[in-house]
């Protein structure tokens, strides 16, 4: 059977929203937001801030196994701390090689350790060495930092160093998110290793899906911003049945209040309408009904008038018999 994995995504999809979109239909598995190491051993708190599933045998409360992934250089530090999340009960160690963000790629860590294969290769074999064998130890990377010269080598060092499965997200640093991404590259990675390979970038309806998959000659996707602009995408896929854009809203507003109320709970009041604003915007690109919400909340800061208007939004909302 194929699977879908969801992507991490950091400061966006976290414990919460990760409930929320494995409990529909669809999703295998899960990544966390990347877990910075720089310097030293994370305390027992970090790797339980960013992964409370390890509270509950390192899944989603709907079953769905969440790898725990680590960003950094230090193959040693990098194996230190990979061997405290495997004993704090990950269920697998995912490694970050794509992040394009200045200030971790300034640190040398994230994409730009595309331009490093054996530094690559020396991280995941440390890592691989360091935890459990029944632990899996899997890598995501993006094609390349500013071209795809070394996208095949990367893939080998990885491969060769003893990952798993290799996530990869296809589109240079230098290319971002601007689409399209270059799935027919996956395939050209296939060619050259043997491993389990996860295609990845601008999956956002049924059509994107087969093309990716066609294109990549990958079984396994992973959905991040179409996760999260229609939460019933993964769904929509395992069964091939199509819902109406009604009938999907009605079924959504329930989550967006499920949501808002745990993000009350959780966050301190000042950050919570910047939370439920963030999930709201991306919901605008599958829902044209996310676009009158939106505007009904964009300046308003009361988490609680923001619930109401969420709850409102229900009530007017026609039942579909
Ligand atoms: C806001 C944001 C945060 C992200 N954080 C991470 C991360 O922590 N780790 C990672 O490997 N990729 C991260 N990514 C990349 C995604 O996992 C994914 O590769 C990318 O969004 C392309 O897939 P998509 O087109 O399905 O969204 C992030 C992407 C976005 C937009």
């Amino acid at each position: 059977m194929p699977k879908l994995y969801l992507a991490p995504m950091e400061g966006v999809l976290d414990f919460t929203l990760r409930e929320l979109l494995t409990h529909q239909v669809g999703i295998d598995q899960c990544v966390t937001e990347f877990i910075r190491v720089s310097d030293r051993l994370l305390p027992r708190s970090v790797f339980l801030r960013l992964a409370p599933e390890l509270n509950q045998g390192g899944c989603t409360r709907s079953g769905v196994p969440v790898f725990l992934q680590l960003l950094g250089s230090d193959p040693s530090l990098l194996a230190e701390n990979a061997a405290k999340a495997a004993e704090l009960g990950a269920p697998g160690i995912d490694l970050n090689f794509g992040c394009p963000a200045k200030t971790v790629n300034k640190s040398r860590g994230g994409a730009v350790l595309l331009k490093e294969p054996d530094l690559i290769h020396d991280i995941v074999c440390a890592v691989r060495k360091a935890v459990p064998m029944n632990t899996p130890v899997t890598a995501k990377m993006r094609l390349g930092f500013a071209d795809k010269s070394l996208a095949i080598e990367n893939a080998q060092s990885i491969e060769t160093a003893g990952a798993s499965s290799l996530t990869i997200h296809a589109r240079t640093k230098l290319e971002g998110y601007k689409p399209p991404a270059h799935w027919e590259w996956i395939a050209k990675i296939r060619d050259a290793v043997d491993m389990h390979l996860i295609a990845n970038g601008e999956v956002w309806t049924q059509q994107d899906y087969w093309r990716c998959k066609i294109l990549s000659g990958c079984e396994d996707v992973m959905l991040g911003r179409g996760m999260l602009s229609n939460p019933f995408l993964a769904e929509t896929l395992v069964t091939q049945q199509n819902q109406s854009i009604e009938v999907s809203w009605i079924r959504l507003l329930p989550l967006l209040e499920r949501y808002s109320k745990q993000v009350i709970t959780d966050l301190s009041e000042r950050h919570v309408h910047g939370r439920i604003k963030q999930w709201l915007n991306m919901l605008r690109w599958h829902y044209p009904q996310a676009e009158s919400l939106f505007t009904q909340i964009r300046t308003e800061k009361d988490p609680r008038v923001i619930l109401q208007k969420i709850q409102s939004a229900q009530h007017e909302t026609p039942a579909i018999s």
